[in-house]
């Protein structure tokens, strides 16, 4: 049998399509450009979306790559021999060229082909398309197939939930697909087939045949050109091919397993708790890595993508401690990884530096933590058991609560750092649960309390009146000019909220700004600021006010005599302050998001650089 590395494999299937006129594309970044749908890119088709709907790819119409991806769906499963949260797709498309004639063909020669993995083709089965009352069942495909020499019994017609895919977000691309699977072992039943987990069946790679995009509304339309997506997993193909049980018996994971046995002095497989240790440190570094190390890089917080990257890093730091990792391993581990993959990701190596910071971090902040809030969930536990003892002594059918209440879910995330999905994974452990709902509760009345806190405290959305709020204040008058001018003259304060980093501003305008009012407005600005014009404060009475022109925002709420600022003829609005004395003050202006916040209602964030 041949044996292949990471490496090995790549070449071989970039090889192979370009020897079929594709062009090699380079992988794109982990955070999806054209999809709000989703948090990172899931598959290969990902970043190709457009161009399966029909724009005009570069780099023509036959186009092959190894895309990084991110799933996190199942990361509670991470552990087990087969789940990853991150694996490289290998893939190939067809972007309105060829279709199933030629697809199907190719992928038996390059899973069956002496050049290629020559496994034998009894080895081989596939599932195709079975039909429903929308569409028929794929034979063409079952045709191809057979003709190419899969034997009719290892053909498999399967329903829509087994061979269908896509879109990757909630909308786009999609189709019915053809799956190849390596026959491991025989059948465990009569009725066995691929979708049985005995194990006699795993699966290597999927042919999508793209017809339809599925719009918002669920429903779904024809595509202007048919399109070939294929996804190879590149790890668990190396698992199959090698003839392994685990995905983390490859080459991949080599370098980083001897650097968690020389930090920690166990092995990987010495029993199966050190075992799953192991993988979910390995899985949840090089995860990490990939993010930090991304072009787009992200950093840990407490939304989006920055909150998943949040809950693997403390997820690894956990199961470290399980097999005594000493504070400050995650960078050794993904140094490991930087290694293995620094020619074929060299956004690794160069954000070197920012990975190995950003983790130890991370790692330092929640581990100054973990023991403490470990102990606060032991005492929860047994707080609930006394309870649940207590109470069946005096009544014999009492059934025992086994659930960790919301509050509690709350202050361990609250105090101790604990996303509430770890206290959840660790409840399970014990036989527990976490009042999931109860915990949104609890954490939505917090930032309620918060932003309540501030609003009643302060006019004009400010939240307190350091420096650094004074001066979003003042950018905020600035802004709210500069809409005006740029967009559209009826543009009006909606809403206002200042933090200490940022200011947020809504109103009003039916579509979304282009990126040259976004730029337009920053410059404007930034002009003003580059001015160090005088921010005047003057006294009126309200009708005087308006009288020679000052934006009312809150009108009404105001006593007879207002405060009015003035920022030369850019700018005029009633407010109660305060305001810098001149916008030289205010630094670099910039916008870093523009986001609807409602119907005909736009949101930006901007800061202060
Ligand atoms: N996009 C397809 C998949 O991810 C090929 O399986």
């Amino acid at each position: 049998m041949k044996t292949y590395t990471g490496q090995s494999l790549r070449e071989m299937y970039l090889g192979f399509f370009k020897d079929r006129g594709h062009k090699v594309i380079p992988s794109a970044s982990l955070i999806p450009e054209n999809d709000p749908t989703v948090l990172f890119t899931t598959a290969g088709m990902h970043p190709l979306v457009p161009y399966l709907l029909g724009e005009k790819h570069p780099a023509g119409t036959r186009l092959t790559d190894v895309q990084k991806c991110v799933r996190t769906g199942d990361i509670e499963d991470v552990g087990d021999e087969r789940h990853c949260t991150f694996f490289e797709m290998l893939g190939n498309w067809s972007l309105g060229d060829y279709f199933k004639k030629e697809m199907i063909p190719w992928s038996y020669e390059f899973l069956t082909g002496e050049k290629y993995l020559g496994i034998p083709s009894d080895k081989l089965a596939v599932t195709v398309f079975g039909g429903d009352d929308t569409l028929p069942r794929d034979d063409e495909a079952a045709a191809l197939w057979e003709k190419a020499g899969i034997k009719k019994e290892n053909i498999y017609f399967m329903p829509r939930e087994n061979n269908w895919w896509g879109p990757a977000g909630l909308t786009g691309p999609c189709g019915t697909d053809t799956e190849m699977f390596v026959i491991r072992k025989p059948k465990c039943s009569p009725t066995c087939n691929p979708d049985c987990n005995c194990g006699a069946f795993l699966e290597i790679w999927n042919d999508v045949f793209m017809r339809f995009n599925k719009q918002a509304d669920g429903s779904f339309t024809e595509l202007s050109q048919k399109n070939v997506d294929t996804g190879m997993g590149l790890e668990r193909a190396l698992c199959v091919l090698n003839g392994k049980s685990s995905v983390y018996e490859t080459d991949i994971f080599e370098g980083a397993i001897e650097k968690i046995s020389a930090l920690t002095g166990k092995k990987y497989g010495e029993d199966e708790e050190t075992t799953k240790a192991f993988r979910v440190l390995l899985d949840h570094t090089r995860t990490a890595t990939f993010m930090l190390g991304d072009e787009k890089g992200i950093v840990p917080s407490n939304t989006d993508q920055g909150y998943i990257l949040r809950r693997i890093i403390r997820r690894a730091v956990r199961y470290g401690r399980k097999i005594n990792l000493p504070e400050g391993s995650l960078a050794k581990i993904s140094e490991a990884f930087i290694e293995y993959y620094q020619e074929v990701y060299p956004e690794l190596k160069i954000n070197r530096e920012k990975i190995a910071e950003e983790l130890n971090k991370e790692e330092a902040k929640f581990t100054k933590t973990l023991q403490q809030g470990l102990k606060e969930f032991e005492k929860c536990i047994n707080g609930i058991e006394r309870k649940n003892a207590f109470m069946a002594q005096s009544n014999p059918d009492y059934i025992p609560e086994k659930k960790i209440g919301g509050k509690q879910a709350f202050h361990l995330y609250d105090t101790y750092g604990f996303p509430v999905e770890i206290t959840d994974e660790m409840a399970k452990e014990r036989g527990f649960e976490v009042d999931l709902e109860g915990y949104k509760a609890a954490f939505e009345e917090h930032q309620n309390k918060s932003k309540a806190g501030s609003e009643q405290k302060f006019a004009c959305g400010l939240a307190d009146h350091k420096e650094a709020t004074t001066a979003l204040h003042t950018a905020t008058h600035l802004l709210h000019a500069a809409l005006k001018k740029v967009c559209s003259p009826d543009v009006q304060q909606k809403g206002s909220n200042i933090t200490e980093e940022r200011l947020r501003f809504d109103f009003n305008l039916p579509q979304p700004m282009t990126a040259e009012q976004i730029k337009a407005v920053e410059d404007m600005i930034n002009e003003v600021i580059a001015q160090d014009i005088p921010v005047v404060m003057k006294e009126l009475s309200l009708d005087e006010a308006k009288a020679e022109g000052f934006t009312g925002l809150f009108e009404g709420k105001y006593g007879e005599v207002v405060k009015t600022y003035t920022i030369g003829d850019f700018s005029k609005e009633i407010c109660g302050g305060p305001h810098v004395e001149s916008t030289g003050k205010l630094g670099k202006f910039k916008i870093q998001k523009e986001q609807s916040c409602g119907s005909g209602l736009r949101r930006i964030k901007a800061v202060l650089q």
